[in-house]
């Protein structure tokens, strides 16, 4: 298996309950390494561009509005597998649905503060890490 990067964001709800160590550690634990990490508060355009791909669905106003009510830890996650191994360990989207012992199940509060983001896909890590991260400020 080939070691690779994967995008995350700790989302708002759990920097708001200082859950960034606690949702790391399940990430570390998990075998995936923090490479780049940094706390932002989104602006409303980063938020818009960063889920334009949801602009049509009906809950797109709201995510935005919920990604931008409070920081967020942005960090690049290198591993075997990165993407698919931070996928297991959010857990599914929506945490009622999400196994036991996921970050999701564990500290999500609904499928909106879901704790946690995570790349769908190698392809869509590059160009997520791209959005928030200059190459220089990753340190593998
Ligand atoms: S998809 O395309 O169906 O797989 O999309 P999904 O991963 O389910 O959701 C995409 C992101 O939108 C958020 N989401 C919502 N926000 C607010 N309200 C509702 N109802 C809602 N449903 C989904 C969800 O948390 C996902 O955020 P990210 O950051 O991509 O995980």
């Amino acid at each position: 298996m080939a070691v690779t990067r994967t995008f995350s964001i700790i989302k708002p709800d759990a920097t708001r309950r200082n859950l960034t160590g606690a949702v790391t550690k399940m990430l570390e634990e998990a075998d995936l390494r923090v490479i780049a990490s940094k706390r932002i508060q989104m602006t409303k355009e980063q938020a818009e561009g960063f889920y334009a791909v949801h602009a049509e669905r009906p809950f797109f106003n709201d995510l935005v509005a919920f990604m931008t009510s409070g920081p967020v830890v942005v960090q690049v996650l290198e591993g075997e597998d990165a993407v698919l191994r931070n996928r297991k360990i959010m857990g599914a989207t929506n945490p009622k649905e999400a196994d036991e012992g996921t970050i999701r199940r564990t500290y999500a509060e609904s499928i909106e503060a879901n704790s946690a983001h995570g790349s769908d896909s190698d392809e869509n890590a590059a160009i997520e890490i791209a959005y928030f991260f200059n190459e220089d400020e990753i340190v593998g």
